[in-house]
């Protein structure tokens, strides 16, 4: 591979150094905007160097040495994992997965702030983070004029770019150059009180170019690098989630006979994990054709859809693709490069255009309670699992704001659904639906105490059911408030049991 065919711009090839040598310009305690979403996109060897040179540090007595770390979301083993494992971040944003993280943010060794995605980018050039000291961006080339090819994700690059003192960019030769053209990156993005509407009308309308812009004078470093992204598998899909996409295809398709939603339906958003991506393979053996997506993140499951003529199109921030699905992908990618657009989170996930839109959002969740509130992020009331992402920025905008999970998790010893979720991250009013294996509750328009019905009845697994209608019927007797009839000192009792006891 010729170096200077992916890197044209003579001033940039002359700041080509080791990534050892460009971590050692990020300093210490400082705020790092790196790429990287759902595991594509991001800078995979100064994320190594600075964390071997963090363990260096502490191991010679600075003990402290450490980054705030800001992304699109999460990455991958080579960044998240290795500097969680030196101890190298001090506080990090907004959506992370790692398992390392996870352990220390819970053992309170790390900060975490989890936002909506949406509201990164503009917070960030708000100030409210803090100033943005180094951006450490993946790119696929850099043209003659100093523009940059983006690479497999989008997310907040605009932004990091745009706000960091110092940039360091890596110029990763393993993505395939004909992503070029594929990304649509808007370059006015006005802040109030100069906020203009974006204007795009649907997934596929474009109101930028292809390509992300820098200030040359501000890059202090490019690093080569050859490595593909995370690239995980998904489970195949089970019974159980086999089960939640044909309840939910009954649903969109009565939707569609009471003329409350168009034979294309609306475009479709698809959350994270292997529910999620379970239910796509159900609708692409579904009877609905021409679909679109607006979303932000694209699984193998949107892909396959894509390539059985099912979707039409897909606008999101990011790829998210098995090995077998990247293989795919690139050995086809002039037909995708007609059907995919990839955008920065902040318009992947923009509360007026999925308002707009009409977007049908489904996203995977922990827990719900009878009332319909969601728990998507935490374990038992306090511990992490992941992040809200932009199930937020979806569920309150959407058209259908849809949440599904099994109703019983760890062998049947959690129940998902529960009086009283142990965390609230989408309320009551920003949930439409809830699916279960065991069926899907409508709960648009109904009182609380009527949604509580529907939910026990519909959604809960059968060995926990009577439990839950002994609690609904306990509650309106005992004198409580009768709008959203509570027994404070047992609501999350269910919790406290399986916290002491191991079962709910
Ligand atoms: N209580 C305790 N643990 C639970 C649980 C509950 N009510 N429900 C699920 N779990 C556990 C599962 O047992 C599993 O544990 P394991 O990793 O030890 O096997 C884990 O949580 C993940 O559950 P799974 O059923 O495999 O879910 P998933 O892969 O579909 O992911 C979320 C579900 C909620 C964790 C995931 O979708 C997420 O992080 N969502 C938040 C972000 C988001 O929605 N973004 C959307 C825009 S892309």
């Amino acid at each position: 591979m010729n170096i200077h065919k992916r890197i044209q711009n003579a001033a940039l090839q002359s700041k080509i150094m080791p990534a050892a040598q460009a971590a050692s310009l990020i300093p210490l305690g400082a705020n790092v905007g790196m790429s990287g979403f759902t595991g594509a996109g991001y800078p995979k060897a100064v994320p190594q160097a600075l964390a071997a040179r963090l363990s260096a540090l502490h191991a010679a007595g600075q003990t402290h040495a450490s980054i705030n770390l800001w992304t699109g979301a999460s990455t991958a083993p080579e960044l998240d994992g290795v500097l969680a494992k030196a101890h190298g971040i001090q506080m990090r944003l907004p959506y992370q997965s790692d398992p390392t993280c996870r352990q220390l943010i819970n053992a309170g060794q790390m900060l975490y702030t989890d936002m909506h995605l949406s509201h990164v980018a503009p917070m960030a050039r708000a100030g409210f983070l803090g100033p943005l000291d180094v951006a450490v961006v993946e790119v696929i080339g850099i043209l003659p004029d100093g523009r940059l090819i983006p690479s497999t994700s989008v997310g907040n690059n605009p932004t990091w770019l745009d706000q960091a003192r110092r940039i360091i960019l890596e110029v990763n030769l393993h993505q395939n150059p004909a992503l070029e053209g594929m990304h649509d990156l808007p370059h006015n993005t006005l802040m109030p009180p100069h906020g203009q509407p974006i204007a795009l009308t649907h997934p596929n309308d474009r109101v930028g170019t292809p390509y992300l812009h820098c200030d040359p004078s501000k890059v202090v470093a490019v690093v080569i690098t050859d490595h593909p992204d995370r690239n995980s598998t998904f489970d195949a899909p089970d019974e159980v989630s086999a089960q939640i996409a044909a309840h939910l295809i009954d649903f969109l398709q009565h939707e569609v006979k009471a003329a409350r939603l168009p034979a294309a339906l609306l475009p479709l958003q698809s959350g994270v994990g292997n529910t999620a991506n379970a239910v796509l393979a159900g609708l692409n053996q579904g009877p609905f054709d021409q679909l679109t997506a607006y979303t932000e993140v694209l699984q193998d499951g949107m892909l396959d859809m894509l390539h059985s003529g099912k979707l039409a199109f897909a606008s999101s921030t990011a790829l998210s693709l098995s090995p077998a699905a990247l293989a795919e992908f690139n050995a086809n990618i002039d037909f995708y490069r007609q059907r995919i657009v990839l955008r920065p989170e902040e318009i992947s996930n923009h509360p007026e255009l999925i308002r707009r839109l009409g977007v049908i959002a489904m996203n995977a969740m922990i827990e719900a309670d009878i009332y319909g509130n969601v728990n998507s992020t935490h374990i038992m009331g306090s511990s992490i699992m992941n992040g809200i992402g932009g199930s937020g920025d979806f569920a309150r905008n959407a058209r259908l704001s849809i949440f599904m999970s099994p109703s019983v998790a760890k062998d049947g010893k959690i129940s998902c659904i529960v009086p009283m979720v142990s965390h609230h991250d989408h309320t009551e009013h920003d949930v439409h639906i809830i699916v279960t294996e065991q069926g899907l509750a409508d709960l648009r328009g109904l009182a609380p105490t009527q949604r509580a019905r529907l939910v026990v009845e519909r959604c809960a697994h059968p060995s926990f059911r009577p439990q839950l209608l002994d609690y609904m019927d306990r509650a309106q007797r005992s004198g409580a408030g009768l709008h959203t009839p509570h027994l404070l000192d047992e609501a999350l009792s269910w919790h406290n049991r399986y916290l002491k006891c191991g079962q709910m």
